[in-house]
């Protein structure tokens, strides 16, 4: 039995998560909701909303797990990539607190526990890989192709040469005047639209890398060439508009996965990331078993957008190699 308390603050969720060994106890969130009037993350008040989040948060977590802190073994926190002042807050609470109970500390790699959330345990779920997979990880910042070996073990066959899949539908959702952050609201409306509405270019990259950016200009000159005949054009076609986007995103996105499983031979293939929460990523990705032969990792809602549970999945697996790290770890902003 290791109790481990997780903490993950790299963006602009504040999260906090009790683990024993791999099994999930909690997992509470604190979105912060100061960002949406500004279309997009303000750095400045991301981090003191952590600052107000931190405590009540880790406290939660903590009652809900029915644990106290002194049975804690270990801390794990996010120390990177993400915003400075953010990770700053995560990164200070847990060692002020590893320091007073006298517990080791496991820094963690954010775009690692997104992979490792295959891992976690929760009394009504398992379904974890075997090494080794194929994991596409697609969040706001990053979209890439990885070859896992082992927890420790990451190889990049490929990633975006320019924006990552959830910035363009972010990008996508801006220019439609759907708010931020766009992805769930675009996954929404698109159900109720054709996404063969509209012909949006599809990114021709050689290899496993991905490009986002031709096929957002593309759709904003589109969105910008019809408004000039016609001012409401956005609202009379938004849900066909949404379901474009996000059909040729995915399209790109499951292409380079069949090409990345077909060059490998690896047939078990995750997704992981906040896109991958998307329901048309999803499905493709169900379909993938019957169509490609694969077995398919699709990770619980919960596990998909920014988590502490992940951060304590892959802080577990260093916590028994024994793998700590001191009081002068520091932040990091990119990977
Ligand atoms: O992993 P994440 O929570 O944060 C980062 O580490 O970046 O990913 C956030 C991204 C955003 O771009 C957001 O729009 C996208 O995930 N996202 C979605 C959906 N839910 C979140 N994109 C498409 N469909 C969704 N349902
Ligand atoms: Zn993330």
């Amino acid at each position: 039995m290791s109790y481990i308390l997780a903490i993950e603050s790299s963006c602009d969720d504040t999260s906090a998560a009790v683990l024993n060994g791999d099994l999930l106890l909690s997992n509470m969130i604190a979105s912060q909701k100061v960002h949406e009037m500004y279309g997009g993350v303000v750095p400045e008040l991301a981090s003191r909303a952590h600052m107000q989040n931190i405590v009540p948060v880790v406290d939660a977590a903590l009652k809900t797990a029915g644990i106290g802190k002194e049975k804690l073994d270990a801390i794990a926190f996010t120390r990177g990539p993400g915003l400075l002042g953010s990770l700053l807050v995560g990164v200070s609470f847990a060692k002020a607190l590893s320091l007073s109970l006298h517990i080791p500390l496991v820094e963690v790699n954010h775009l690692e526990a997104h992979v490792l959330s295959h891992f976690l345990r929760t009394p009504q779920y398992h379904h974890a890989p075997s090494f080794p997979f194929l994991c596409l990880l697609v969040s706001g910042g990053h979209t890439q192709i990885l070859k896992v070996e082992s927890p420790s073990k990451f190889t990049t066959l490929g990633g975006t040469i320019d924006d990552a899949a959830g910035e363009c539908i972010d990008k996508a959702a801006k220019i439609m005047g759907l708010g931020y952050p766009g992805g769930p609201v675009i996954d929404r409306m698109a159900k109720e639209g054709n996404p063969k509405a509209f012909k949006i270019a599809r990114p021709r990259i050689p290899g496993l890398d991905f490009s986002f950016s031709g096929l957002k200009t593309s759709f904003l000159y589109m969105v910008r060439d019809h408004l000039k005949e016609n001012p409401d054009f956005i609202q009379q076609n938004v849900n066909d508009l949404c379901a474009s986007v996000q059909a040729a995103v995915v399209d790109s996105l499951m292409e380079k996965l069949v090409m990345a499983s077909r060059q490998t031979g690896i047939r078990q293939v995750a997704i992981g990331g906040g896109v991958s929460a998307n329901s048309l990523l999803r499905s493709r990705m169900e379909e993938g078993q019957e169509k490609y032969g694969w077995e398919a990792f699709v990770p619980p809602f919960s596990f998909t957008t920014d988590n502490a549970a992940m951060v304590g999945m892959a802080g577990y697996f260093k916590f028994k190699e024994g793998c700590f790290c001191d009081l002068s770890a520091v932040p990091y902003a990119r990977a």
